[in-house]
């Protein structure tokens, strides 16, 4: 099977192409190789590869800064969306897309369903809630739609990176404990989506590490796991404050916890707890 990945240097991107089963023939392409924002450059790039399979983890991710870049972010996440989505129904590919939390507004408090009403408040989710409409419009039954949460990975910059940093040079830090959620290493997710493509999984499902955490719990235990693996030298006090107290300009899910037993009893992959699976990225940053 020939699989075109798209946004191959996003923290997705990496941990699927270095857990690419044997069998697969990957072709991987990235910024500026490809551009999302050009309709020609994304058509190219699918017509030079003319792949059985797109997985589509490029994404404009910069949350905050959507809201000041509104068009460009349903550019990259809608519009060419739309156009993967139409190249892949005429020319018979199916097609992967990766999508978030973020489309729902974390109002509820129970884990959502991927059939639940998505209901985004910020202008990330509303694009990525854009993007996956209109795979289902486009593709129904040909797509394969998969959301996940709060990712991380050795490589790229993200909150586990960010927080060993500011562990390292601060002397206490704060930090949200309002917004809870499932910390996700990209490595455990890349594994899911392989498993979905060799198994022509298709329909929309969510994938996310097990557990729960609010950002507080996952900075305490990023301090813990990092000074056990000799990434950090000091412990420093982390204290717990609400969200009012560190106002972002793009709202977030207060309640961003993804149910994802439908796709485990699919696959019959059991998701790992999170704070297991930080610990196996942390021992990757110290090698
Ligand atoms: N990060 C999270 O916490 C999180 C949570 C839930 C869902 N997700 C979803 O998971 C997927 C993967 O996320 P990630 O964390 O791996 O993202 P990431 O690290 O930000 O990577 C995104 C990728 O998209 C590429 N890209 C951005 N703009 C592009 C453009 N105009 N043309 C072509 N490529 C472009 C980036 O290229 P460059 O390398 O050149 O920037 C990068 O390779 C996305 O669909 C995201 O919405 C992420």
């Amino acid at each position: 099977m020939k699989i075109l990945l798209l946004g191959a240097n996003g923290q997705l991107g990496w941990e699927l192409a270095r857990t690419c089963p044997k069998d697969v023939m990957l072709e991987v392409c990235d910024y500026p190789k490809v551009d999302f924002a050009s309709a020609a450059s994304l058509k190219n790039c699918i017509q030079k590869a003319s792949p059985d399979c797109i997985i589509n983890a490029a994404a404009y991710t910069a949350v905050d800064k959507a809201e000041q870049e509104k068009a460009l972010a349903y550019k990259i996440n809608h519009t060419a969306v739309v156009l993967l989505a139409k190249i892949a129904r005429e020319k018979g590919i199916k097609l992967v897309q990766i999508s978030t939390d973020f489309v729902f507004s974390g109002q509820q408090h129970k884990p959502y369903q991927p059939g639940d009403r998505p209901d985004p408040e910020s202008v990330y989710g509303k694009s990525k809630l854009a993007g996956e409409q209109a795979v289902q419009t486009i593709l129904g039954d040909q797509a394969l739609i998969v959301r996940t949460a709060w990712l991380y990975s050795a490589h790229g910059n993200n909150f586990v990176k960010t927080m060993l940093g500011l562990m390292a040079q601060k002397e206490r830090l704060n930090v949200i404990d309002e917004q809870v959620g499932t910390p996700t290493w990209a490595f455990g997710l890349a594994q899911a989506v392989w498993t979905c493509v060799q198994k022509d999984i298709r329909g929309i499902y969510h994938w996310t590490d097990a557990g729960v955490a609010s950002w507080y719990d996952f900075s305490v235990a990023i301090q813990e796991e990092g000074l056990a693996a000799g990434l950090l030298k000091k412990c420093i006090p982390i204290l717990p404050i609400p969200g009012s107290l560190y106002p972002t300009p793009a709202k977030r899910p207060c309640y961003g916890v993804l149910d994802k037993r439908s796709l485990w009893e699919k696959t019959g992959i059991v998701p790992v707890h999170w704070r297991v699976q930080l610990r196996y990225m942390l021992k990757e940053l110290v090698k």
